[in-house]
């Protein structure tokens, strides 16, 4: 039988070599690809003075260096001379609150001329979860990216939520099998969570995320100055994030987020800057220290609480928001943590009462529904978390605050006791 190789480059896989095991022969080759992008946090990235999107884009004597203020760029950029040719999407709900931007885009562009080339005016498509129905968005855009003939060295900008990203971010990834897309994430969900990261994609039926890609953006850049417009429990749905990052990983932010859940649930702009820059941060560093972007292994610490929130959403038709519904999924396998011994009583108290002061939901009628055998509807989502993961069963719970452990099964008779505690808590 010929060896299989793994998926995972290791050192000694590293150089070409060859097994001779009877017949067969098979031929193992290692390939490491680095790949890098800057986030980059700012306030008014489309001002004609804000350098940033210039210079990430390309152009004469721009390049940002450390001393400038600016992170590193990927190490793609350095063969980038001239203006870079682009094409632009917004967010129509981006664009609803914020009704100067495709003008202000246009202004940017014209003030820097040397470094970007417009290929069309900016287009604005639908966002929400809307934007990740099967092809909706992800047909014109490939259509346009066909016909303005980008190549891989040109850029597609896309500003606006997670969803309108991650729509945008997959026609993106597919047109010459990738052209270089730069991320203006404009919720705190997409700035401190999916719009930094390296997943694209869309939803086909109920199930989340069934068509996607892995394609590392080539830059972000996070602009503070968007979130100021979002309806208040849009808001919330980033701080649903940092504190499912906060639990596993980081017991001083989970404190800060607690001390904060009053000025959160009043949306003061401070707290929440504060709240999307460290869960950006500690997205970041799991990504690049994690070892595992691409998530080829079991492990997948930041979907704690994410086996429920993608069934609540697909059981309701998307109308449950994601932040909503991983608002839900991290109280749900919080209780269920602490039925398993694993957080206590007054940690699982932190948790719960951190989220009701921010005015985060802990409940959704679709936790209690059954099917005809009487089984919680929701345990399906349990599977399908498997399915999408691949290789076995693999959920993070919290183990005390700001550490994690990995367990391989759910008891679902304790999973409907943690549903039936979260009814009671109502
Ligand atoms: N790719 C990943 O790794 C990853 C990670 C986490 C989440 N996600 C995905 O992100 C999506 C959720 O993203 P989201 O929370 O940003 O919500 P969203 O993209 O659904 O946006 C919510 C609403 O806010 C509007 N909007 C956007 N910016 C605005 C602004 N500045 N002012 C006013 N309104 C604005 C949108 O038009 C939309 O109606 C989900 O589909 C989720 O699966 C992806
Ligand atoms: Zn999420």
């Amino acid at each position: 039988m010929p060896r299989a190789a793994s998926r995972v480059p290791r050192k000694d896989r590293m150089s070409k070599s060859v097994y001779e095991a009877s017949a067969a022969r098979v031929y193992i080759e290692g390939i490491s690809v680095p790949f890098s992008y800057a986030v980059y946090f700012t306030r008014g990235a489309l001002a004609p003075e804000n350098p940033i999107l210039a210079e990430v884009l390309g152009g004469p004597g721009a390049a940002p260096t450390e001393e400038s203020g600016h992170a590193a760029r990927g190490t793609r950029h350095a063969t980038s001379q001239a203006a870079g040719k682009a094409l632009v999407y917004l967010d129509a709900g981006l664009v609803a609150a914020q009704g100067h931007l495709p003008q202000a885009v246009v202004s940017y562009a014209e003030a820097h001329a040397d470094a970007i080339r417009l290929l069309a005016e900016p287009r604005i498509l639908p966002g929400g979860e809307g934007a990740k129905d099967g092809w909706a968005v992800v047909e014109p855009v490939l259509s346009e990216i066909v016909r303005h003939r980008l190549c891989r060295h040109s850029y597609v900008v896309a500003a606006g939520g997670g969803a309108f990203l991650d729509a945008v971010g997959f026609a993106a990834s597919l047109v010459h099998r990738g052209v270089r897309l730069v991320r203006l994430p404009s919720t705190t969900l997409s700035q401190d969570d999916g719009g930094v990261g390296v997943k694209t994609g869309v939803n086909l039926g109920s199930t989340k995320n069934l068509i996607g890609t892995f394609a590392p953006p080539f830059a972000v850049i996070n602009d503070l100055e968007f979130l100021r417009t979002l309806p208040r429990d849009v808001m919330l749905d980033g701080v649903a994030e940092a504190f499912k990052v906060a639990i596993i990983k980081d017991a001083a932010f989970f404190e800060f987020l607690a001390d904060a859940a009053d000025r959160l649930a009043a949306g003061e702009q401070e707290a929440v800057e504060e709240t999307v820059r460290r869960a950006a941060v500690l997205h970041l560093e799991h990504i690049r220290d994690g070892r595992d972007p691409f998530e080829m292994g079991d492990a997948r610490p930041l979907d704690f609480g994410h086996w429920a929130a993608h069934r609540l959403e697909g059981l309701s038709g998307y109308a449950v928001r994601h932040g909503q519904g991983v608002a839900v999924g991290i109280a749900l396998d919080s209780v269920y943590a602490w039925l398993k011994g694993l957080l206590s009583r007054e940690e699982l108290d932190l948790i719960l009462s951190a989220f009701r002061r921010c005015g985060l939901p802990t409940w959704h009628p679709l936790l209690a529904e059954r099917d005809a055998s009487g089984r919680l509807v929701i345990l399906e989502g349990i599977e399908q978390f498997r399915e999408h993961l691949g290789g076995r069963l693999s959920i993070t719970l919290p183990h005390g605050i700001g550490r994690r452990v990995e367990v391989h099964e759910m008891d679902e008779a304790l999973v409907a006791e943690a549903v039936g505690f979260l009814r009671q808590a109502q």
